[in-house]
């Protein structure tokens, strides 16, 4: 299992406060979408074994979970749709309890440290042995190590990681890493990443 987590700080969680209209508008959604499409879909259909939880000014997660999504187009207005569904059906997450939004969509009430404590410490019924990644420009040379089996990516949207995220993480990831020497919009590392996993660290085409 590949997992995503993108902080994204500016996202209103009003429903209403997002018009597909202007989804730049709405806190740079349209970098978010593009993380989700980038981190489920190939050309043409779906990856296996993905997914992408999607935090929410720190107070909710949505997550898309490739192996049971339905009717989700890669397109930004599409996804868009889908987290202000998400952030509709909000009120129905009550405690750690999901809101089910659609297949393979979900809303928790959980900021990024819940989030992890979920991914990581059991819960999430999915990764046997994750490993915690942050992704950041100045972290060591990905190709440094082997890729892990059970990776949990931690990325920024289009700003930097906040300090209270930069402590949490300093505590919790296992590694801290870099895709190439360039800065990157959240998107696209992802795209790297996949293309690393997808070749065994760059071992076989
Ligand atoms: C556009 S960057 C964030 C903006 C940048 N930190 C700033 O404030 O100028 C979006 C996110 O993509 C990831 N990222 C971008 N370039 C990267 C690279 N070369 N290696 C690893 N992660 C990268 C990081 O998680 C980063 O927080």
């Amino acid at each position: 299992m590949r997992q995503f987590v993108v902080i994204g700080h500016d996202v209103p969680t009003d429903p209403d406060a997002i018009s597909l209209s202007d989804i730049p508008g709405a806190g740079r959604l349209d970098l978010l979408c593009r993380c989700v499409a980038g981190g489920v879909f190939l050309s043409h259909g779906i990856r296996e074994d993905v997914r992408v939880h999607l935090v929410v000014a720190d107070e909710f997660t949505v997550t898309f979970d490739a192996d049971s999504l339905r009717h989700l187009h890669p397109d930004e207005r599409n996804v868009a749709a889908r987290i202000r569904d998400a952030l509709d059906a909000r009120d129905d997450a009550i405690g750690h309890m999901p809101a089910d939004v659609s297949p393979g969509v979900e809303l928790r009430r959980m900021g990024l440290e819940a989030t992890l404590n979920r991914l990581l410490d059991g819960g999430a019924g999915t990764a046997t042995d994750p490993t915690l990644v942050q992704l950041h420009e100045d972290g060591d040379p990905l190709v440094e190590a082997a890729p892990p089996t059970d990776p949990v990516f931690v990325l920024s949207d289009h700003n930097d990681f906040a300090p209270a995220e930069r402590d949490l993480l300093a505590d919790r990831v296992d590694r801290r890493v870099r895709v190439g020497p360039k800065r990157l919009h959240a998107d696209h590392t992802i795209s790297v990443v996949h293309n690393w996993l997808d070749t065994d660290g760059y071992e076989s085409y």
